[in-house]
């Protein structure tokens, strides 16, 4: 499955995401769908983030969720009606002073619309486009002075086409899982396991995903393979994780970090982690 641009009709453009988002799967994408089963029922992404992987696979069958709502609901609004967010988003003017005010205005003091456009304007204006907050769930990221476009509405629009008919849900992964069936399919992006000495990104919202949620995810894991759900996995190479999917099919892949607190890009390792045994085993990298 390649991305494909048409000049003839918007519904066959491949959507990208429309924010940068930490731990953000674009680049690998590609690589990681060779991994995941052919067929299945209904898709479930419990970690969405910006949705790169469900945008570059567009299954018609899907449940999207994240615990952060304000994302979530930048999702909803784009589904019900892309143009409005995209109008009231190009009227906020990319200033220092405008920035600040927005950043100020509690999400959700204002409606659904307002709240998207203010969503994906601070995160294309804040400094490196990452999105943290306190821990009161606040945006406290600097203003990041760059004179990019804020949205591409092609793309707002292939977004919108993409998700229609989509559930798309604010919720704790646990709860995004209850209802998965034997044969639907789970790819499971959590914020990853600290690395020692190295610290990872996890504050996208005002909880920290923590050792006890790592634990947690792994015995929903358990319970999923019980039941004859497919699942995969991305996260850290430490040992924490690999004694918890000691049982499972697990690969090494080269991965590029963006958004990094120690320095700026690096390569690393990271898991693919499935309960079912992947077909191709050859070493992926993200130079081919
Ligand atoms: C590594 S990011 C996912 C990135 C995504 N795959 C992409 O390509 O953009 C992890 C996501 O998990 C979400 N998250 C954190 N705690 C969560 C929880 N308890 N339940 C569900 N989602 C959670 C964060 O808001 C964040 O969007």
């Amino acid at each position: 499955m390649r991305p494909q641009k048409s000049n003839q009709t918007l519904i066959n453009m491949h959507p990208k995401p429309f924010i940068k988002w930490a731990g953000g799967k674009q680049a690998l994408a590609q690589k990681l769908i060779d991994y995941f089963p052919e067929k299945f029922n209904v898709y479930y992404e419990p970690f969405l983030g910006g949705g790169s992987v469900f945008f570059y696979i567009r299954p018609k069958s899907a449940l999207l969720s994240d615990y952060n709502e304000w994302l979530v609901n930048t999702f909803q609004a784009i589904q019900k009606n892309w143009v409005t967010v995209y109008q009231n988003l190009v009227e906020i003017e990319n200033t220092k002073e405008t920035f600040l005010h927005v950043r100020s205005i509690d999400p959700f003091s204002v409606d659904l619309f307002t709240r998207a456009a203010y969503f994906i304007y601070l995160n294309k204006t804040c400094f490196r486009g990452l999105f943290r907050v306190n821990k009161k769930g606040g945006f406290n990221v600097p203003y990041g002075s760059y004179q990019r476009r804020y949205a591409d509405p092609d793309n707002l629009h292939a977004v919108a086409n993409s998700i229609q008919g989509v559930d798309i849900q604010a919720v704790d992964f646990e709860m995004a899982l209850g209802n998965t069936k034997k044969g639907d399919f789970v790819y499971l992006d959590p914020p990853y396991y600290k690395f020692g000495g190295y610290s990872d990104f996890n504050r996208y919202t005002d909880q920290q995903f923590n050792e006890g949620d790592h634990y947690r995810l792994a015995s929903v894991c358990y319970e999923l393979s019980r039941k004859g759900v497919y699942w995969a996995q991305s996260n850290s190479n430490t040992p924490f994780i690999r004694s918890l999917y000691a049982e499972d099919s697990i690969i090494e892949i080269p991965a590029r970090r963006e958004i990094n607190l120690n320095s700026g890009a690096r390569n690393i390792t990271e898991l693919l982690i499935t309960n079912y045994e992947v077909a191709n085993k050859m070493q992926i990298s993200l130079s081919e």
